[in-house]
C-alpha cells in the first residue's frame, strides 16, 4: 500500500534531518502511531513499533519502511504496555538491533464509550493501566536510552541534529471533563501531569517530555468509536473553530516538529492539536446526535444505536 508523502508530513519539514535517529513507539501500527512513525521514518529515521498483535504489528513495519529505501523498521508484537518486562525487553531488542533509542511516543491507548454506571472497576482500571500505567512503564523502559541520547546531542545542537526526546498522547477530554469518557479523561490527566515530572527530572539530563493532544481526528480508530454515524461530515464539524477534523498530518508534524531543531525548548507542556475544539466542547461531538441529546442521553441510560459502544445494550451493572 503506498501512502502519499502529503497524507503524513507537509513540505515544510527537510529530508534527513532525523538520519541515523532510531524511534520507540507504542502503539505505532495504529491509525495516528503509523503517521507519526511514518513522517519521522521518512525523513531518515530507523524505528521499533510496539505493539499487541504480532500479525498487526509486523504488517505495519513492513509497510512504514517503503517510505524511504534504505529505511528499517522493526515490529516487536505480543508487547503488551501493562507489561513493563516485556516492554523493558523491547526497549533492548531495539537498541541491540538498530542501535539507539532517540525518540520515544508512548501512544498506546484503549477507549470505548461508556457511562459511569456501565463501567465495572476493571473495565476503569483497564484503560488507565493501558494508558497511564502503559506510559510510565514506557518511561522507565526507554529513558536511561534518551539520557544517552541526549548525552550524544546536546540541546542546542550546532548540528542540528536532536535526540532524548519523549512524546505522550494525550487528548482534550480532561480539560473540561466529557461524558461516557471519565476512564478516558481520568487516564490522560494523569498522562500529562506525568509528562511534568519527567521534563522536571530528567530536563536536566538534556531530555525534553512533551504531551501531545490530538483532537477529532479523521480516519483514525479513536473518531470511528466516537463519532455518529448518524450526522453528516458538516453537522460533526461545525462546532470545530478551525472548521474541519483534523488529518493524521496534522499530528505527524507536531509530532516532528517536537522532535525537530525547531522544538529544543518545548518542554514539559502539552501541545494540542485539535482547531481549537476543545474550547467548543462541540469538536469530538461524541455520539451525540438526534437520538442522543444531552443530558436525557445520562438519565435514559440509552447511549445513541449510531455510535460503537462496543456494547448491546444497556450497561449490565
Ligand atoms: C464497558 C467495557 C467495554 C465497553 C470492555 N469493557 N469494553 N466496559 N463498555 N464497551 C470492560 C470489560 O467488560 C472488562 O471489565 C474490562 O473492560 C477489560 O476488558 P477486556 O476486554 O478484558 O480488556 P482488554 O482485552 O485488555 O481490552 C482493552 C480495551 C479494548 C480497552 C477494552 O477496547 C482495547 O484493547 N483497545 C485497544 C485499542 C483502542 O482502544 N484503540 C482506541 C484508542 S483511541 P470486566 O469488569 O467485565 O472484567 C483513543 C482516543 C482517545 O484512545 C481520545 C480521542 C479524542
Amino acid at each position: 500500500m503506498t501512502v502519499l508523502r502529503s497524507e503524513y508530513l507537509s513540505s515544510a519539514w527537510a529530508d534527513g534531518i532525523f538520519a541515523n535517529r532510531v524511534l520507540f513507539i507504542t502503539g505505532g501500527a495504529g491509525s495516528i502511531g503509523s503517521a507519526q512513525t511514518r513522517a519521522v521514518v521518512h525523513l531518515g529515521a530507523n524505528a521499533c513499533i510496539i505493539g499487541r498483535s504480532v500479525e498487526k504489528t509486523e504488517k505495519a513495519a513492513k509497510e512504514i519502511a517503503q517510505v524511504r529505501p534504505g529505511a528499517k523498521v522493526l515490529g516487536i508484537g505480543n508487547i503488551d504496555v501493562r507489561n513493563f518486562d516485556s516492554l523493558k525487553a523491547a526497549a533492548e531488542r531495539c537498541v541491540k538491533e538498530l542501535g539507539s533509542i532517540d525518540y520515544v511516543i508512548a501512544g498506546a491507548a484503549g477507549n470505548f464509550i461508556a457511562p459511569i454506571s456501565g463501567l465495572s472497576p476493571n473495565a476503569f482500571k483497564t484503560v488507565m493501566d493501558i494508558d497511564t500505567i502503559g506510559t510510565f512503564n514506557t518511561i522507565k523502559a526507554t529513558v536511561p536510552y534518551l539520557i544517552e541520547s541526549a548525552a550524544r546531542n546536546p540541546n542546542p545542537n550546532p548540528s542540528g541534529t536532536t535526540g532524548g526526546r519523549l512524546i505522550s498522547t494525550s487528548a482534550t477530554f480532561h480539560y473540561t471533563g466529557m461524558p461516557l469518557q471519565a476512564h478516558v479523561s481520568a487516564a490522560k490527566a494523569a498522562i500529562d501531569s506525568l509528562m511534568g515530572s519527567v521534563s522536571l527530572e530528567y530536563g536536566p539530563y538534556g531530555v525534553t517530555a512533551n504531551s501531545l493532544a490530538p483532537g477529532a481526528i479523521a480516519g483514525t480508530e479513536g473518531m470511528e468509536r466516537l463519532a455518529s454515524s448518524e450526522l453528516t461530515k458538516e453537522q460533526q464539524t461545525k462546532g470545530i473553530p478551525s472548521g474541519r477534523w483534523g488529518s493524521m498530518r496534522d499530528i505527524a508534524d507536531a509530532t516532528v516538529f517536537l522532535f525537530s531543531d525547531a522544538g529544543n525548548y518545548v518542554n514539559g507542556t502539552t501541545l494540542i492539536v485539535d482547531g481549537a475544539g476543545w474550547r467548543r466542547q462541540g469538536g469530538a461531538a461524541l455520539g451525540v446526535d438526534s437520538d442522543m441529546t444531552y443530558p436525557e442521553f445520562m438519565l435514559t441510560g440509552e447511549i445513541s444505536k449510531n455510535v460503537k459502544t462496543g456494547r448491546e445494550g444497556k450497561a449490565k451493572l
